[in-house]
């Protein structure tokens, strides 16, 4: 018999060996399912996992299923900036009479998307709007629902404006900035769910809150030269991953062919209130609500008022109004508009 291979996936919430394991074993059974096999059929395995799952070696699974003279190899993947987090991959070798044609690969939970029939099939949400307005967070819990990436534009431009600051560059220098980023190493890792970012190597994503920072980030991202580097960084991500990107020209520019474009408002009172309280529950000191919704009004113009990519809403996105909504509210109508679009298509 011809020897196929079949490859597969599946990911987990957390990294913890009960569900590493049962999750192998899904994966695993469904392979053999979906391609009516035998488990005398496999001939080998090939698991690997992602940097943030190392509580068991799903190889383990399959002894417990009782393929016990089947070889087995488990490997560690690479970090791969914006891969799918908590992942588990197979790729497994069998004896099979099938074609390559007939042979189904299998690709569950984070890993399947939105639902089985969408299997395979990428899906990039952009989220645009102004601070405040509850993007990051709705951002965040879609991308846990839907088992896709989270990625939060806002923090490369604030990561930019900490290293300006930091060399004492004026984050309005459009000069010195241009160079700045023509040598900065930006990266992006999860871990737990959590997008971390790295500014030449150290992990700064606690000290981009500030709000020096937060009119830094809304300086420099007027800046060509930093907004070129930023997409190029954010369409490599999107180009291999489903992801919920959020930010003020995902829509119009970054992803201008999303498959769902949500744009999110709010009066510039209640953002100014969210932003405080944001602030005063992270432990920044010595703020006033006034100072905030001061700062807020000053990015508003700064971010829709520049020529090259501004904030804007695009003219395919859905807006949503947030102001007086709570943030399940707000969830569910995108949740709602992404599978109206899906199941246009
Ligand atoms: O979303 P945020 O508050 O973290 O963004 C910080 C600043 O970065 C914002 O005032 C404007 C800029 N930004 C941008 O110009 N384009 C994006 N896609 C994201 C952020």
């Amino acid at each position: 018999m011809p020897v196929r291979a079949i490859r597969g996936a599946i990911t987990v919430n957390e990294n913890n060996a009960e569900q590493i394991l049962d999750a192998t074993k899904t994966l695993l059974s469904e392979i053999v399912e979906r391609n009516g096999l035998d488990s005398e059929d496999v001939i080998s395995v090939i698991f690997s996992v992602t940097k943030d799952l190392d509580a068991v070696y799903p190889a383990v699974a399959a002894r417990q299923m009782g393929w016990t003279d089947t070889p087995l190899f488990c490997l560690n993947e690479m970090n791969v900036p914006g891969s799918l987090p908590r992942c588990i991959r197979v790729l497994m070798h069998v004896d099979t009479e099938k074609s390559k044609k007939e042979i189904v690969h299998v690709y569950l939970g984070g890993a399947s998307v939105l639902r089985p029939d969408l299997a395979e099939r990428k899906i990039t949400i952009a989220i645009d709007g102004p601070a405040g307005s509850g993007k990051s967070t709705v951002a965040k819990i879609i991308s846990k629902k839907l088992g896709i990436i989270y990625l939060d534009t806002g923090a490369m431009y604030r990561t930019v404006a900490l290293k300006a600051i930091r060399e004492g560059i004026d984050t309005t220098d459009a000069g010195k900035l241009a160079e700045l980023v023509s040598n900065i190493d930006i990266k992006i890792r999860y871990e737990n769910q959590k997008q971390l970012i790295f500014l030449d190597g150290e992990e700064i994503s606690s000290l981009i809150r500030t709000p020096e920072v937060s009119i830094g980030a809304s300086n420099v991202a007027v800046v060509p030269e930093v907004r070129l580097k930023m997409v190029e960084l954010q369409r490599e991500i999107a180009r291999d991953n489903s992801v919920v990107m959020d930010g003020r020209d995902i829509g119009t520019y970054v992803l201008p062919d999303a498959t769902v474009k949500i744009y999110l408002s709010a009066s510039v009172e209640e953002r100014a209130l969210r932003r405080y309280r944001e602030q005063c529950a992270s432990g920044v000191s010595g703020i006033t609500l006034e100072q905030v919704k001061r700062d807020i009004e000053y990015r508003d113009k700064n971010d829709s008022g520049r020529a090259f990519a501004p904030l804007a809403k695009a003219e395919d996105a859905v807006e949503i109004d947030t102001t007086g909504l709570t943030i399940d509210e707000v969830v569910n109508r995108v949740l709602e508009i992404v599978k109206e679009k899906t199941e246009d298509d």
